[in-house]
């Protein structure tokens, strides 16, 4: 790892506070960045060049990678929608940043396949675990801008919109509830065989053909949420 990493357990809001009332080395404690209410996603696996900083987007199967924008829908009859083009989160949270009356979720599916729920529905799948059960937050320091770039950003391709280079607030990584085992996986879609989507390591999971990240590192969004995720 490049970085001093703070595990801080739980999502969200917490971190802050909490790691600065840790009462070892409290002097020594590097300021940690806090997760923004609106976030995208990029893959975090910082030794690997092709991987790291890939954007993830939603494709018509889940979380993928190897895109520059996000599938969306914008229903005829609603006519002027917003004009998000990534997949953004709300609320800290892993809700998916839409306007559709009712919004929408995310979950992981029992074998792992990050999904987002259909418009208007908050309903899991049985055996899937909602947005708000086995993802753990861990803060990034604030980086010194010049230093990130001169460690990580020369070597990230910036002007290649499937990558997002900018210098990450944290990451998410996943391990079900009373699991021994986590982690998150880019495997090859079985809806799509040229798309590659995003899967958190669950009991069931049980694919080989996948390849391990470290996480999925998150970045302020400022942009426009979208009408609804497919
Ligand atoms: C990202 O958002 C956090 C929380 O809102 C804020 O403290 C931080 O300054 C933002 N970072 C950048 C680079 O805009
Ligand atoms: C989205 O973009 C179109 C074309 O640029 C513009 O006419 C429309 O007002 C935008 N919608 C919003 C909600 O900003
Ligand atoms: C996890 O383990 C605890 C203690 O054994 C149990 O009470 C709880 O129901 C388990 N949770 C899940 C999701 O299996
Ligand atoms: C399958 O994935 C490829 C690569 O991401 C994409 O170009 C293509 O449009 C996808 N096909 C369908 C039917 O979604």
């Amino acid at each position: 790892m490049l970085y001093t990493h703070y595990l801080l357990g739980g999502l969200s809001l917490l971190p802050t506070t909490f790691a600065l009332a840790l009462p070892h080395d409290r002097d020594h404690q590097p300021e940690l960045q806090t997760l923004s209410n609106f976030y995208t996603l990029t893959v975090y696996k910082p030794h690997d060049r092709k991987l790291n900083a890939l954007k993830v987007e939603e494709n018509y199967g889940g979380f993928g990678i190897y895109q520059a924008s996000t599938a969306s829908y914008c229903p005829e009859q609603v006519g002027a929608c917003p004009n998000g083009t990534e997949l953004a989160f709300d609320g800290g949270t892993l809700y998916p940043y839409s306007i559709v009356p009712g919004g929408q979720d995310s979950y992981v599916e029992s074998d792992g396949l990050i999904q987002i729920t259909v418009q208007h529905s908050h309903s899991f799948p049985p055996g899937s675990y909602p947005e708000y059960e086995g993802w753990t937050w861990t803060a990034f320091p604030v980086f010194d801008n010049h230093n990130w770039w001169h460690n990580h950003g020369n070597r990230c391709p910036k002007d290649n919109p499937i990558y997002n280079c900018d210098p990450p607030s944290g990451f998410f990584d996943f391990k079900a509830p009373n699991a021994t085992v986590g982690g998150v996986m880019a495997c090859p879609s079985t809806y799509n065989s040229s798309a590659t989507v995003i899967y958190a390591v669950t009991p069931d999971f049980k694919r080989t053909d996948c390849v391990k990240l470290d996480g999925l590192a998150t970045h302020n969004y400022t942009g426009e949420p979208v009408w609804a995720y497919y």
